[in-house]
């Protein structure tokens, strides 16, 4: 036996070829196929990664030091794991990829639910603002049509909305707003219309107080989300639309931390004359199985 070369059941462990060729047969036997292909691909592009960038030990003990953390800081209202994926832009890829067939027929892009959706936000009757009187701000009126892939419209749609203030914090973060302050749902009509008024939102930053904002600072990255509104559509037999809609005049509008403001989702939030700004929206629901997204708030 060559003592020069320690051997990893009969092969060489110094070839990586050889290694990585064992660990993808300790692999094999996995029962359940997807989970098989899936762990396969991980196996082979984390080897590959290690050798590309050289990987030392220390940096190996770093990187799952960090994953450590991540999952520390995690619990029931703040997910350090979710807003890795998000600001790795691994989120946006998976949800633009699994939307592409709806997409190339002309169905609008898909956006992270994100952390703030509420449950139960109040149904609100069309043409009503789901600002209270006193929520500052430039006032907004979004009017919009909701219809299938070949343009029929869709009646009796649920189009739920919210926003951050021109502060940038929702109202559960904001002792000063009321409950379900710049929050509502709104049925379609029967042309698939939907309408109503509210204030320009502000941009704000993701959480930076954990192991994600050291990331980003070590990028020398910004934390900043350029200011949006978030739907969730829903109409019976179409798929449950998330999305949002990028002000396009944001300083922050082409840096999105966590790359959701893409294609069609950013927008002129158009002058009206009058100190306030209109938004005009064309929401395409590609026909399908209808699941709503896990709501992350009460
Ligand atoms: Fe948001």
């Amino acid at each position: 036996m060559n003592m020069e070369t320690p051997t990893l059941g009969g092969l060489s462990a110094t070839d990586p070829a050889a290694l990585l060729a064992a660990v993808r047969q300790a692999n094999a036997g996995t029962p359940h196929p997807r989970l098989r292909e899936v762990l396969d691909a991980l196996i082979r592009h984390v080897h590959a990664f290690a050798l590309e960038v050289d990987l030392t030990p220390a940096e190996l003990d770093l990187g799952l030091d960090f994953l450590v953390r991540i999952g520390q800081a995690s619990g029931p209202h703040k997910n350090e794991g979710i807003l890795l994926a998000d600001i790795l832009g691994l989120a946006t890829l998976v949800q633009l990829r699994g939307a592409r067939q709806a997409l190339a027929q002309g169905g609008t892009e898909p956006a992270l639910v994100g952390p703030f959706w509420r449950a139960q936000q109040p149904l609100r009757a069309s043409g009503d603002s789901i600002a209270t009187p006193d929520t500052p701000g430039a006032p907004l009126h979004v009017r919009g049509r909701v219809a299938s892939l070949d343009g029929r419209p869709l009646a009796g749609a649920r189009v739920e909305t919210w926003q951050a203030s021109p502060k940038g914090l929702y109202e559960n973060q904001d002792p000063a707003q009321q409950d379900m302050n710049l929050r509502g749902a709104f049925l379609t009509d029967a042309q698939g219309r939907f309408d109503f008024h509210s204030v320009r939102p502000a941009g704000y930053p993701v959480p930076i107080d954990g192991p994600c904002g050291e990331l980003l600072a070590a990028q020398g990255r910004g934390a900043m989300r350029p200011a949006h509104l978030h739907f969730i559509v829903v109409a019976p037999g179409h798929k449950v639309l998330a999305t949002q809609f990028f002000d396009i005049e944001d300083p922050h509008a082409h840096e999105d931390v966590v790359f959701g403001a893409v294609g069609s989702l950013l927008r002129h939030f158009e002058a009206d004359g009058q100190g306030g700004f209109g938004l005009d929206l064309d929401l395409r629901l590609e026909p399908g199985e209808t699941r709503l997204p896990h709501c992350p708030l009460p």
